[in-house]
């Protein structure tokens, strides 16, 4: 048990403090799943949210996971996001087991790995579009004048350098998620992950936002987007369907 322990904390040690990129071995693959189940709650009131799912991920990937109400696509997002362990199986993310990784551990995994993207956007409001993108290097000891300019060039990068000191109730919403999605960029994550993207957003705005994330795949980056809507799913590369905690398809869309 001691020996176990020693290692997770070794593990999180080097997480912490290696430069950006430095533990991405670039030949795996950014996500891989083996044998994932969730059940929650026990006895009578037992729910079994994924029964035992297997996906590979690669780098530059755009995959969308569709499925009905229920199917477990909240649950797998959440074990992917490393905001909740799985019952049983095995995750790699970017080649670090996070397998029975403690709390810590695993917040660290996510500040290092993943840039978050939610239906509501979850900008902190009264606070300009540049400190809300900045956050995720404030977070990371990114010092003030990096910080500053790498979050120019994020939101220049999603077309909103003239929007840089609004705040969040002075943008619409498709302008309020392209903040959200340089705030997710901003420190170079090996994933994108998103959860229902367009979800509160109009149509126009919807396509905004699926040009954007088309421009991010196309220059390399893995995204992974949570969406029950099918003209959304096509926009991305490989649409995964789940069905009662398995996965049903796993098809590619023609490029
Ligand atoms: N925290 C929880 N406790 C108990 N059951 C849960 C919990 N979260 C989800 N479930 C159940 O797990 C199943 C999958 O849910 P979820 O992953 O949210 O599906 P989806 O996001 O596709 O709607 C559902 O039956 C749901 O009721
Ligand atoms: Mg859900």
């Amino acid at each position: 048990m001691e020996a176990v322990s020693a290692d997770r904390r070794a593990v999180a040690g080097d997480i912490m403090t290696a430069e950006p990129g430095a533990l991405r071995a670039p030949r795996t693959p950014v996500i891989e799943l083996a044998g994932i189940t969730k059940t929650y709650g026990s006895g009578d009131t037992e729910v079994q949210a994924l029964r035992g799912i297997d996906m590979v991920i690669e780098r530059g990937d755009y995959v969308a996971i569709m499925g009905a109400s229920g199917s477990g696509k909240s649950t797998l997002m959440n074990i992917i996001g490393a905001l909740d362990v799985a019952t049983a199986g095995h995750y790699a993310l970017d080649g670090i087991d996070i397998d029975d990784l403690d709390e810590g551990a695993l917040s660290i995994v996510r500040n290092r790995k993943i840039g978050f993207i939610f239906q509501s956007f979850n900008l902190i409001p009264r606070t300009s579009a540049l400190s809300n993108v900045e956050l995720p290097l404030v977070y990371r000891g990114v010092g003030r004048r990096e910080r500053r300019q790498r979050a120019i060039d994020a939101l220049t990068a999603v077309g909103l350098e003239d929007r840089m000191h609004h705040q969040p109730n002075e943008l619409s919403g498709g302008q309020q998620q392209r903040v959200a999605v340089a705030r997710a960029l901003v420190a170079e994550p090996s994933l994108l992950l998103a959860d229902e993207p367009t979800g509160n957003l109009d149509s126009r705005s919807t396509g905004d936002v699926l040009d954007l994330m088309g421009r991010l795949h196309d220059q390399g980056r893995t995204i992974v987007m949570i969406t029950h809507e099918d003209d959304v799913a096509a926009h991305a590369g490989r649409v995964v369907t789940l069905i009662d905690g398995l996965i049903s398809e796993d098809r590619r869309n023609p490029a």
